[in-house]
């Protein structure tokens, strides 16, 4: 029936997002990723043999369950402490490196996705790749999946009917082969070491080897995916978070005085100390909740449901907006404000949230797979970062600007006060 599936419904409101999930079934349909795995079903199918995440129904949960367990463990992402702290430590060197005549550091954003990248080769390809550095795979993946979304973005408006046929498409299909042949790159060096040393044990991506096989397209399908997924992402979520803590000085020293306490000043954080890193934990919901990075998820409605007081046929595109829930008056009093003790049980701000007011990453099936590893590295950032230094903000408020993924507006700059 023509114009069926285009059917829009935003919803923010809880209760229209508790119906869409819990009418979400085993395997949640995402249409926004039919582009995805028509590339590697199509053009791509030789290289990738599967779509990985973008495909949908039991093909999608097939490949959801061959991964699932090894990302979703809380301990598959703290075993990366270590590697996450030597991280920033590079990135904090390249940070002090750039700090001008005012001790101001500006476009901390790409640092901070070349930070989420060399995370994510590090968990998902089981090599440090020396983005942070600027070497040349690096740069060539950065650029990369920030040209994918870009192209992303374009292309999910054009109709099927010529979408094949624009140059924007070929370029897609051109990013994907690009993402792809460079972690395949890596990750052969990787097994070739680790059939050597042993190098990768312990790890997620052995995890993976092991419960898919040697010859197993799962974990470079899934190091893809996790590229896409989770740089910009966090990259994002990381500058954003240091500006709320660089604007908001009374809250940015109760971290710092929690840091020095639980770790003191020189203390590495570890799994023991995180599990006292209270306040830590908070700014990093605070900020998602305050900034969500990704605030809209979608569904293709696989049966009629009431969103409110309308009644929603199934095969319609439910949208729901996170951004705009989680500065509702109705969930949140001083939705507006960056209030971590809203998340402090003990606190005299707390107050019991809707549970469905403030999903950064998602519900149910289809939850963000990397979660874990995305607040990991968050904690790291803030961490580190209070820990050395205090960190200023003095000019015009910057606010978040939505194209595709949402991010800072402009470019801005912090000041770093060694402490
Ligand atoms: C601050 C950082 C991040 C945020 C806010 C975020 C948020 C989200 C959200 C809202 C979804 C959609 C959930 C749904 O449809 O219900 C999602 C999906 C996904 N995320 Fe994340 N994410 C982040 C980082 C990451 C990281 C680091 C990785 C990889 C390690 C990752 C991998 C994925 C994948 C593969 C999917 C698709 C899952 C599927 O369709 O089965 N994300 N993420």
């Amino acid at each position: 029936m023509p114009g069926k599936i285009y059917d829009l419904v935003f919803i923010t409101n809880t209760d229209d997002i508790r119906t869409m999930y819990a009418k979400d079934g085993p395997t949640p349909k995402m249409a926004s990723l039919k582009l995805l795995e028509q590339v590697r079903k199509g053009p791509l199918h030789d290289l990738y043999r599967s779509p990985g995440l973008s495909a949908s129904g039991v093909e999608w949960l097939d490949f959801r369950q061959r991964i699932q367990q090894d990302m979703m463990r809380p301990k598959s992402a703290l075993f990366y402490m270590e590697d996450l702290s030597e991280i920033m430590d590079e990135v904090i060197a390249k940070l002090l490196s750039s700090v001008d005549e005012n001790q101001e550091v500006c476009n901390m954003r790409r640092t901070f996705m070349q930070y989420g990248l060399e995370a994510i080769c590090k968990m998902f390809i089981g090599s440090n790749l020396g983005v942070i550095q600027e070497n040349e795979d690096g740069k060539k993946l950065i650029d990369t999946t920030t040209r994918f979304f870009v192209l992303f973005s374009i292309l999910i408006t054009v109709p099927p009917s010529i979408l094949t046929f624009t140059p924007q498409y070929k370029e897609f299909v051109e990013c994907q082969r690009v993402l792809y042949n460079i972690c395949k790159k890596h990750m052969d060096l990787a097994l070739e070491k680790d059939r050597i040393d042993g190098s990768l044990e312990g790890t997620v991506l052995e995890r993976l080897l092991k419960r898919n096989g040697r010859d197993s397209n799962v974990p470079i399908v899934m190091a893809v995916d996790s590229m896409v997924a989770g740089v910009d992402t966090t990259g994002n979520a990381a500058s954003i978070l240091l500006y709320d803590l660089a604007s908001n000085p009374d809250k940015q020293e109760k971290l710092h005085q929690e840091i020095v306490k639980v770790t003191g000043k020189t203390g590495q954080m570890t799994e023991a100390s995180l599990t006292e890193l209270r306040y830590l934990k908070a700014c990093i919901a605070e900020s998602l909740r305050l900034n969500p990075i990704v605030h809209i998820t979608s569904r293709t409605s696989q049966e009629d449901m009431v969103l409110g007081g309308y009644k929603i046929p199934k095969g319609s595109f439910v949208v729901r907006n996170n951004a705009v829930t989680t500065r509702d008056t109705s969930y949140f009093d001083n939705p507006e404000k960056f209030l971590p003790e809203r998340w402090i049980r003990e606190s005299k701000e707390h107050v019991k949230v809707d549970a469905f007011a403030n999903l950064p990453f998602g519900f149910g099936p289809r939850a963000c797979p990397g979660q874990r590893f995305a607040r990991l590295e968050l904690q790291m950032v803030a961490f580190k970062i209070i820990q050395k230094f205090r960190l200023g903000y003095h000019q015009e408020p910057i606010a978040i600007q939505y194209i595709g993924i949402g991010k800072p507006n402009r470019d801005f700059n912090l000041k770093f006060v060694q402490r």
